[in-house]
């Protein structure tokens, strides 16, 4: 077990990548906060199965929210190692009306800045002081940041400037062994993707890949658990992408497939 002693916070693990991720954490010694808007069973879900966790409701937008939650790692267990800021804002209210840049409500913007951005720097913020070395922040951000598109600006834009935040963390805190660094999914088949993708959309994503297979949630975790263990020591500041190679080749080769 690579996470043997070791404990993690990971925010948005309610569902999906995130609670893939608890999952993962914990089946590799790690003690995880479940930290969420709704965290759902996952707590419990590693409790039955032998680990420890504990929920917490954070909104990972809100300081007094966010203090809480690292207040709770240190005073359920002892310390603090890995911290996953992976929450994002996306249901039907925001990344569901994040669509014509010209008629982008202000408040869908913010809130969707205020969740990936800001709760990314607020879970940071405050956890650094209590990491030491060897200690490993991982931000989930997304192809969307790599790549321009004619929708979702606030949610591209929030997940561009969390790159740059991740740089800046890595270069903050490298001189006392602290890591961090970006993931970047394509599409993730989580139950919400699979469940709102159409079929002629997901014929479309399968287009875009150069392998036959999208991410599972699983295989997310996977890389989330690679980060988070001394197996990456010399990787920080670096965005990883996990895209089943959306992003590895010429718009024209997805093109030729489509039609295909
Ligand atoms: N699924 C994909 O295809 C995909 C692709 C690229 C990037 N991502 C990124 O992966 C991360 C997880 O996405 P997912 O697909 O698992 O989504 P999901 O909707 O299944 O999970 C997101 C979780 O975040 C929680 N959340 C929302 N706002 C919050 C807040 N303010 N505070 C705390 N928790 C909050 C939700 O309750 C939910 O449990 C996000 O950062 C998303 O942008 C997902």
């Amino acid at each position: 077990m690579r996470l043997q002693n070791k404990v993690a916070i990971v925010t948005g693990a309610g569902s999906g990548i995130g609670r893939a991720a608890a999952l993962r954490l914990a089946k590799e010694g790690a003690s995880v906060v479940v930290a969420d808007l709704h965290p759902r069973n996952t707590a419990d879900l590693i409790v039955k199965d032998g680990g420890a966790a504990v929920a917490t409701v954070t909104d990972v937008s809100d300081e007094d929210a966010v203090r809480a939650m690292v207040a709770t790692a240190l005073e359920r267990f002892g310390r603090l190692d890995v911290l996953h800021n992976n929450a994002a804002a996306l249901g039907r209210e925001t990344y569901g009306r994040d669509l014509d840049l010209e008629n982008l409500d202000l408040e869908v913007w913010d809130r969707t800045l205020s969740v990936s951005l800001r709760g990314a720097m607020l879970g940071c913020k405050h956890a650094a002081p209590h990491l030491g070395e060897g200690a490993s922040i991982i931000n989930t951000t997304s192809v969307s940041a790599l790549l321009g598109d004619t929708d979702h600006f606030a949610y591209g834009s929030a997940k561009g400037a969390l790159i740059t935040f991740t740089k800046y963390v890595a270069t903050l805190y490298g001189e006392r062994g602290i890591r961090c660094n970006a993931i970047a999914p394509g599409l993730v088949l989580t139950d919400v993707a699979v469940r709102v993708m159409t079929p002629e959309r997901l014929a479309e994503k399968a287009a875009e890949r150069v392998l036959p297979w999208a991410a599972r949630p699983e295989d997310v975790a996977d890389l989330v658990a690679f980060l988070a263990s001394d197996e990456s020591r010399c990787i920080t500041g670096q965005t990883i992408v996990i895209d089943s190679g959306t992003t590895a080749h010429r718009p024209e080769h997805a093109l030729r497939r489509h039609r295909a």
